[in-house]
C-alpha cells in the first residue's frame, strides 16, 4: 500500500468533467492505496480571505466528494487547518525555500497578475505549504494535474534539500500518481474545449444541478445547421454532445444519433432533450446524496473529526521526528 495525499481548493462545484476526470479516479484509488485527502482551506487564504464564504466553500467540497464517492472508511478524509502540525512544517520547510525559485513559479507570477493588490507571503510561499501537505504524511504519490506539474517538482525539490541538509533519508521524494488509463476529457456545451466552471455560464453540468436547470443548460448548448453531406465528420460542437452521450447514454441512444447524423435527418432537439434526461439519471443519485449529506452535520462532523484525529496521528509521528532531526531538544 502506498501513501497518496491529495489536496482539493475548496472552490467551486463538482461538473461532469470533474467526476469522469479525477473523481473517478480517486475512487478507484482509495480502494488500493493509503489515501489522505484534505480540503485546502489554508491554500484558499491566499486568494480569497472571506470568513463568510470559508466554512461554507469547505462544507460543499466535503458534501460533494462523499456523494462522489470518497470513503471515510476507506480513505483519511481531513481539513487542512485542523491538522496545526502541517503549518509547523511549513514554517521548518520555508526555512529552507529560497525567495529567488519561489519568485520564479509560473503560479506565483500569474497571481501577482492577477492579484496585484494582494501579493502575499502566502502566495510566494504556496508551494512549501503544498510540500507540507504531502510530506507530512511522508507520502510515495500526489495525483495532481498537468497544472500542477511545478508544484509538484517543488514538493520534490523541497523534500530533497531536507534530506541533504540534515544528512538524513528520511523524506521520500513524492511522485506523480499516474491513473492506468488516459483520463477522459468531458467537453463543455458552449461548442469548444472542455468542460470548466470558469468558462462561462451554462458551459458545465454540475453533480448538484436540478433536473430543471440542466434540461436548460442543454438545450442551449452550441449546435450548427445540421449536416449537409452524408457520413460528414462531426464539427467541434456537435462531437463535443455525442461526446458527453457516450458517458450517460445507453450506446443504443448513441448509435441512434450517430445513424441519424450520418444520414442527414438528426433532429438536435430531440438529440438535446434525450442527453438531458440521461444526464439527469446519472446525476440524480448523486444530487439526492449532496442535498442528504448537506442536511446532516452529526455526519459531517463524525467524519471531519475521525479524519483531523487520523491525519494528526501520522502528522505527529513526522513533526517528532523532524525536530529530533533539526536539532530541537527538550531540557
Ligand atoms: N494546489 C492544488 C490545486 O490547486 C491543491 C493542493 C493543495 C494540493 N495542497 C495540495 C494538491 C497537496 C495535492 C497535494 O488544485
Amino acid at each position: 500500500m502506498e501513501t497518496v495525499v491529495s489536496g482539493i481548493r475548496p472552490t467551486g462545484n463538482l461538473h461532469l468533467g470533474n467526476y469522469f476526470g479525477a473523481m473517478k479516479n480517486f475512487v478507484k484509488m482509495q480502494e488500493s492505496n493509503h489515501c489522505f485527502f484534505f480540503i485546502a482551506d489554508y491554500h484558499s487564504l491566499t486568494t480569497h480571505p472571506t470568513p463568510e464564504d470559508l466554512h461554507g466553500n469547505v462544507k460543499n467540497v466535503l458534501v460533494e466528494y462523499l456523494a462522489a464517492g470518497i470513503d471515510p472508511e476507506k480513505a483519511t478524509i481531513y481539513i487542512q487547518s485542523d491538522v496545526p502540525e502541517i503549518t509547523e512544517l511549513y514554517l521548518l520547510l520555508n526555512m529552507n525555500a529560497y525567495l529567488g525559485e519561489l519568485e520564479r513559479c509560473t503560479s506565483f507570477k500569474e497571481k501577482v497578475r492577477k492579484q496585484p493588490e494582494n501579493v502575499n507571503a502566502g502566495l510566494l510561499t504556496y508551494p512549501t505549504l503544498m510540500a507540507a501537505d504531502v510530506i507530512i504524511h511522508r507520502a510515495a504519490k500526489v495525483p495532481v494535474g498537468k497544472d500542477q506539474a511545478q508544484n509538484l517538482e517543488m514538493m520534490r525539490t523541497f523534500a530533497r534539500r531536507f534530506n541533504r541538509i540534515y544528512k538524513v533519508d528520511y523524506f521520500p521524494i513524492p511522485q506523480a500518481y499516474n491513473f492506468g488509463e488516459a483520463l477522459v476529457k468531458i467537453p463543455g456545451l458552449d461548442g469548444a474545449g472542455k468542460m470548466g466552471k470558469s468558462e462561462g455560464e451554462g458551459n458545465a453540468v454540475f453533480l448538484a444541478d436540478s433536473a430543471e436547470v440542466i434540461r436548460k443548460k442543454v438545450m442551449r448548448a452550441v449546435t450548427d445547421s445540421g449536416p449537409t453531406e452524408m457520413n460528414q465528420e462531426k464539427p467541434e460542437p456537435i462531437q463535443n454532445l455525442f461526446t458527453l452521450m457516450e458517458v450517460v447514454s445507453t450506446p443504443d441512444t448513441v448509435s441512434f444519433f450517430d445513424e441519424a447524423y450520418n444520414n442527414c435527418t438528426v433532429r438536435y432537439g430531440d438529440l438535446k432533450k434525450q442527453l438531458a434526461e440521461d444526464i439527469i439519471s446519472f446525476t440524480t443519485p448523486f444530487r439526492e446524496k449532496i442535498l442528504s449529506l448537506t442536511e446532516d452535520t452529526a455526519y459531517l462532523r463524525k467524519v471531519t473529526s475521525q479524519g483531523a484525529e487520523a491525519a494528526r496521528e501520522s502528522a505527529a509521528r513526522t513533526i517528532r521526528e523532524v525536530r529530533e532531526i533539526i536539532g530541537f531538544k527538550t531540557f
